[in-house]
């Protein structure tokens, strides 16, 4: 991933473009992970998230007094949601350890081998890697207690409720079970359950599903079980957990017998295998099966059989040494580029794209791929009419990886990116920064219009619930909204004609925008989508001007003369306020009521919270969640989400959440009331 000179990590002190950058790029993970964890949709491939999250690390690493606890990188990687009960898994759920091809297969064994000190392992079990999500079931006297996912390996999510509607997994075992029982297995969706759940949305025109491991993984974790229910859900059970006056296993295979004659759904294709060469058969056969199988998967686990080699081999912090995933190579395929067109996303940016020629890969029809920026394309050196190879990078998201050079004339033209937005207002298309991206900077484009308001409504600038990308889609195409502006003026007779909005979710739609008037003045800014504005740059100019009057009318000497605001955002702010087109919205946005009052200038405020953070849970009387939050702010300090060793304090009011105060109490921070609050606002210390 190309990246902007504001991403260097070696400054000591962070400038305003590293600030940017980062929240950015919090904004930009946050928005990509909504997709996968929540929707399940993910938009971006494995490697470019992993770039995304890396390049945040390195700045964060780089500079530690960025880091938030909200920050992705703080709790991204299978944190258990809080929507489900937490359940700590008395044996961890651990992952595995991969292997890429054969060489680091065969890497593998000789490791075991050399750590068995000669002893050697003459037999070796080998499974399908099932593309569903991890599970622990546990039976108690043969009955189904609990169901939790993975979560981080320690603690998952309570599932129960969901996991007894799957009829492949028994409420009670059959024969005579141990006491206590953990099985794990794999839940998935089969492909025919699937593919018949999307023919049913797009019959009702609704939108379709885009894999089945998503949407197992969206099914098992809906708050009603009778969605799940509904879903079709199906389980292959692969290893055992916690076990309680049981038999004596002395094999993997024969553990896999015993949870077959209990009544668990194993799958028929595990083979105990002895020689190198017979696990690769196995690995080829299933890499040639791979999409003839009723159910998706993405390798092959290899794993050590018997129990007392895998006891002597052990485990690393993460891994079993005794087993491996063999991860199946993304499959190619030859298509042709009809053309290369440009989308134009929410904040203007330009992507081109490319229009192939359908094809069916990595199981499923690819038509359309991102070419990400114009330097992409010119790398990969793809052109209008070649043939190109085509993927599933992350076997999800396609890519285009190379032309097919054989096939090319040698008078074929070089793509070049067109200088005008493909709507039909025809904007100019500027390519902007060092990142290699083009915007449309016409506020009004049809095609931006849309991304521009969920950006509007979304968390973080003036989080309106209820109003997400369907809403917002529908109430652009109906006219409903033609700007962020509109926003506070709906017509909601108008909004009673649509369909699917019934009177409750008007009424709870007006009340979220109407109390979305009152968020501070730091989010509005974000939400205005301001080049290089993000959530914490928005904050920073709101503390520093305190009105948005004050910040519209600045020169952009002055806004570069306020802290931690650097040359380039002072150019885009003033740019933004000086486009009639923003300022009449900024009036729209005024007559409705909107509030443009920041915090007290920060320059007013004794920084007595410098660099202490503190966390507010449950309702104060005299501040509302926002205001807590700006009055810490404003006075140096941060308020983030959640409790850590590095809270300085906890302020609870009324109902505050039992997991904080619990997190609070283990970890020595003060807790404080809400009077309390009041005099650490003044003093900035803790009172005796
Ligand atoms: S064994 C201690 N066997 O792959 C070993 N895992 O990439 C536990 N998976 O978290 C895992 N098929 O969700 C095992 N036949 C199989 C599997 C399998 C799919 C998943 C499982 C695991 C992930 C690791």
């Amino acid at each position: 991933m190309a990246k902007s000179s504001a991403s260097d990590p070696s400054a000591t002190e962070p400038s305003s473009e590293l600030v940017a950058r980062v929240a950015a790029l919090r904004e930009e993970i946050g928005e990509h992970s909504r997709r996968y964890y929540e929707l399940d949709e993910p938009s971006i491939g494995d490697a470019e998230w992993d770039d995304l999250i890396r390049e945040l690390r390195e700045l964060e690493d780089a500079h530690p007094e960025l880091i938030t606890a909200d920050s992705p990188t703080q709790t991204i990687g299978g944190a258990p949601s809080t929507a489900f009960a937490p359940v700590e898994h008395r044996v961890p759920m651990m992952s595995l350890d991969n292997a890429f091809d054969i060489d680091e297969l065969r890497g593998w064994v000789e490791r075991l081998e050399r750590r068995l000190e000669g002893r050697t392992i003459d037999r070796y079990i080998c499974e399908l890697k099932f593309d569903g999500l991890a599970v622990s079931v546990r039976y108690e006297n043969g009955r189904l207690v609990q169901a939790a996912t993975r979560g981080n390996g320690r603690v998952g999510e309570d599932v129960t409720d969901n996991v007894r509607t799957i009829a492949a997994i028994p409420h009670e075992l059959a024969g005579s079970p141990p006491a206590v029982l953990e099985a794990r297995g794999e839940v998935y969706l089969p492909i025919a359950t699937f593919d018949a759940l999307n023919a049913d949305l797009a019959a009702r025109g609704e939108k379709t599903y885009v894999n089945p491991r998503n949407t197992a993984a969206g099914s098992l974790r809906q708050k009603d079980s009778a969605i799940t229910a509904g879903r079709g859900l199906a389980m292959w059970a692969y290893q055992l957990g916690e076990v309680q006056g049981g038999p004596d296993f002395t094999s993997h295979a024969d553990t896999l017998a015993v949870l077959e004659e209990l009544g668990l759904p194993v799958n028929p294709e595990a083979r105990v295998l002895g020689s190198f060469a017979e696990l690769e058969d196995y690995i080829n056969s299933a890499i040639e099966r791979r999409h003839d199988l009723p159910y998706e998967i993405d390798g092959v686990v290899i794993k050590v059989d018997d129990l007392g080699l895998q006891r002597d081999l052990g485990v690393t912090s993460k891994a079993p040494r005794w087993a491996i995933a063999y991860k199946f190579p993304p499959e190619e395929k030859p298509t042709t580029l009809i053309d290369i067109q440009v989308s134009i996303g929410g904040k203007g940016k330009a992507t081109p794209f490319a229009v192939l020629e359908p094809v069916f890969v990595g199981g499923s029809t690819v038509a359309m791929a991102t070419l990400h920026n114009e330097d992409q394309v010119k790398v990969k050196d793809v052109r209008p009419g070649d043939t190109v190879m085509v993927r599933k990078a992350g076997d999800v998201i396609p890519e285009v990886l190379r032309p097919v050079l054989a096939d090319r004339p040698a008078d074929r033209p070089e793509w070049v990116f067109p200088d005008v937005c493909p709507c039909p207002v025809g904007h100019a298309l500027t390519r902007e920064g060092e990142d290699a991206a083009h915007y449309c900077r016409n506020v009004t484009c049809p095609l931006q219009l849309d991304g521009w308001i969920e950006h509007f409504a979304s968390r973080g600038a003036m989080d309106i619930e209820g109003f997400g990308e369907r809403t917002v889609r529908l109430f652009t195409e109906n006219g409903i909204v033609g700007d962020i502006g509109d926003v506070y003026a709906i017509d909601f007779d108008e909004v009673r004609k649509l369909e699917g909005f019934g009177e409750t979710s008007v009424q709870n739609l007006s009340a979220a925008i109407e109390e979305s008037k009152q968020r501070p003045l730091g989010n509005l800014l974000f939400g205005l989508n301001i080049r290089h504005v993000g959530g914490s740059g928005g904050e920073l100019l709101a503390g520093h001007f305190g009105h948005l009057d004050r910040l519209a009318a600045a020169t952009e000497e002055e806004l570069a003369s306020a802290d931690g605001v650097g040359p380039i955002v002072a150019a885009s702010v003033h740019a933004w306020f000086a486009d009639p087109g923003n300022l009449a919205i900024v009036e729209k946005l005024r007559a409705a009521g909107v509030n443009f009052d920041g915090p007290e200038p920060i320059a007013d405020v004794e920084q007595v919270l410098a660099g202490k953070s503190v966390v507010v849970s449950g309702s104060l009387t005299d501040f509302s969640r926002d205001e807590a939050a700006n009055a810490i702010k404003s006075r140096g300090g941060k308020s983030p989400g959640s409790v850590s060793k590095k809270t300085f304090a906890l302020v609870v009011g009324a109902d505050p959440g039992a997991s904080k105060v619990t997190k609070a109490e283990e970890a020595d921070v003060a807790i404080l009331d809400e009077a309390g609050f009041r005099q650490l606002l003044e003093t900035g210390e803790l009172p005796t």
